[in-house]
């Protein structure tokens, strides 16, 4: 009873918080009635059945009987095909609804989300939960309504035929049913055991392909094949321990339908020859029988399958109920001394735990000008850049662009502002064209010229016989750490953005690479609001102000001759620059 109520609750929940996701009320509707309607026909047919065999007379065959039942016969497969063709579009549309939403929950969710999930769990959850999903809706839930349909129906028009039989029947078929279920409880704790390790399998193959360079340099094939190995073994493992089960399915439930046939035939066969039933009461006895058998493992396997079910639909809702990232909060607004200016105002920020990464981070960069922030690593200078791009949100204090609090701005105008060079120039599958427009609706062959030509990558892909087109391999691996870094500048200038945050990769590069990165670089922050994190000596020396960052707080400010003469940590910073 508890299980059941469990159930309605569960549903209820489900049909009440994703209404979206469901097709229309009509088609929801029409596929129940049809199942109805289909159900219903079928079961009448040994009913009718019954009747023509007590009616016949083989001197005198009644063809309106038979007429019927052949029309039933064709009415029934022709209900039966519509009501598939439904049933699979409701699914369909359900599946389609939910990857949909899971595709754009992905898309908007923020970067916090994935700092805590792994790339392989989100996957499962996208292709192997709404599969779960779907088969669920197509197949179980709608042969459990139709099994519950059927049972009823049978055993109703049985006791008409013969109460006798249906009171035999009523009293073995719980017990049947019992004992089905109580190895299909076993038989579900295992599937869902089974189910936890494909994923955790899934998402170790991922990490591992995705990383695969990384696994042969550090010469990890035996340490990776020893843990994939147990995680194949450990799925065989549990195969076959559902695989078990199901072998003792199979068997029990055909003896137990065995068993019934036995006691049905023995018993109808007796009241036939008594005269007490008829010829055609007993045929559709025994047809209604064999009719009961797959309604009640289609009973026993929806339970299971709700279970799984749940716990697919749980994973996703996980996902679903994640707040995306908010588009703009209302803020108040200070006067600034430059109005332009884009300026931290006593910032402070904490990932998750309690140690703070930036404490009292006050600084304005200004239009026009280059912003420098010098550090050593891990003192948060990439967290200044993820709280301008709002990836995070202070903690406490705030971030202003041109007198105005930058989380008043809607996200996306906000982004579209700015054009982040990151430290690794981070490279997508696809060709060099397509790296450099990415989210980019529109373009020109002048602006694509003009970003290459002022990235130094002119020549570069003119030599290419592919040149726009060509390949750049998985994370741009075919490409070079120099020209990877001058194709990020090219996309960060393709963009024309009002600021820019360049996060200069610490690889050093040689000296002709350097120069030509360089000169891309000064093209690039020309007339911009440029805040650089700097690793280059001459990037430095170049910049209009330099902020020295240090274990999250600012422990200096000034141009490079200032700095020179009262940092220390400045002072380090250029003789570690300048010996080699
Ligand atoms: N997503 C995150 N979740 C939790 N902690 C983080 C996260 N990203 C960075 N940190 C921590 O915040 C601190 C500052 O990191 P940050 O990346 O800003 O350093 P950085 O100054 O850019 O260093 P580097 O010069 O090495 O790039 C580090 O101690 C780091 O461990
Ligand atoms: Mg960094």
């Amino acid at each position: 009873m508890e299980n059941s109520n469990d159930l309605s609750l569960n549903l209820r929940k489900i049909f009440i918080n994703y209404k979206n996701l469901l097709p229309s009320k009509l088609k929801v509707f029409l596929s129940i009635l049809l199942l109805l309607v289909n159900t219903i026909i079928s079961l009448t047919i040994p009913y009718i059945t019954m009747i023509i065999i007590d009616r016949i007379d083989l001197n005198n065959i009644d063809f309106l009987l038979l007429s019927i039942l052949l029309l039933f016969l064709v009415l029934s497969l022709f209900i039966n095909v519509i009501t598939t063709l439904s049933i699979i579009n409701v699914a369909e549309i359900i599946l389609k609804n939910i990857r949909k939403a899971l595709c754009e929950k992905i898309l908007y969710l923020p970067i916090t989300f994935f700092d805590e999930t792994n790339t392989g769990e989100i996957m499962s959850r996208i292709t192997n939960d709404t599969m779960v999903l779907k088969d669920f809706i197509a197949s179980q839930a709608t042969s459990f309504i139709a099994s519950i349909i059927t049972v009823i129906g049978s055993i109703i028009l049985l006791i008409i035929i013969d109460w006798k039989i249906a009171i035999l029947l009523s009293v073995s078929i719980p017990i049947a049913v019992i004992t089905v279920i109580l190895i299909g409880n076993r038989e579900y704790k295992i599937s869902r055991k089974l189910q936890d390790a494909y994923a955790d399998w899934q998402s170790n193959l991922h990490r591992i392909i995705s990383d695969i360079r990384l696994l042969k340099s550090a010469a990890a094939e035996k340490i990776e094949q020893k843990s994939e190995f147990s995680k194949i073994d450990e799925l065989k493992k549990l195969s076959i321990q559902e695989g078990k089960i199901m072998a003792f399915i199979e068997p029990i439930s055909s003896t137990i339908i065995m068993l019934l046939l036995i006691i049905i035939v023995g018993y109808g066969g007796l009241r036939v020859s008594q005269g007490t039933l008829t010829t055609g009461g007993f045929v559709a006895t025994l047809s209604y029988l064999f009719r009961l058998t797959s309604p009640f493992s289609d009973i026993m396997n929806f339970f299971t399958h709700y279970q799984k079910f749940l716990g697919s639909f749980e994973h996703i809702s996980a996902i679903l109920n994640f707040e995306n990232e908010v588009i703009s909060y209302s803020c108040k607004c200070d006067n600034l001394n430059d109005k332009n200016a884009l300026c931290f105002s006593d910032v402070n920020f904490y990932y998750d735990s309690n140690i703070p990464i930036l404490r009292s981070i006050n600084f304005e960069a200004r239009e026009g000008e280059v912003t420098a922030i010098v550090g050593p690593s891990g003192a948060g200078k990439t967290t200044i850049f993820s709280l301008i791009e709002r990836f995070y949100q202070a903690s406490n204090g705030y971030i202003y662009y041109q007198n105005m609090n930058i989380s008043n701005y809607d996200l996306y105008e906000w982004r579209k502002k700015i054009a982040y060079v990151f430290q690794d120039s981070p490279m997508m599958y696809g060709t060099i064209l397509s790296n450099l427009t990415y989210g980019l609706n529109e373009y020109t062959q002048e602006m694509i010229d003009d970003a290459l030509e002022k990235s130094s990558l002119t020549s570069f892909v003119s030599l290419l016989p592919q040149g726009l087109n060509t390949e750049v391999g998985e994370k741009g691996i075919k490409l070079s750490g120099g020209e990877r870094q001058r194709l990020a500048i090219a996309r960060a200038m393709i963009r024309n953005p009002q600021i820019l945050l360049l996060d200069e990769a610490t690889s050093h590069l040689d000296s002709e690479s350097e120069r030509l990165v360089q000169n891309s670089l000064e093209k690039l922050m020309y007339g911009r609001t440029t805040i650089v994190i700097a690793h280059r000596l001459s990037t430095v020396i170049n910049a209009d102000k330099i902020i020295v960052l240090e274990n999250g707080r600012i422990t200096g400010t000034g141009t490079h001759y200032e700095l020179m003469k009262e940092n220390h940590l400045y002072n380090k910073f250029v003789k570690q620059q300048l010996t080699p």
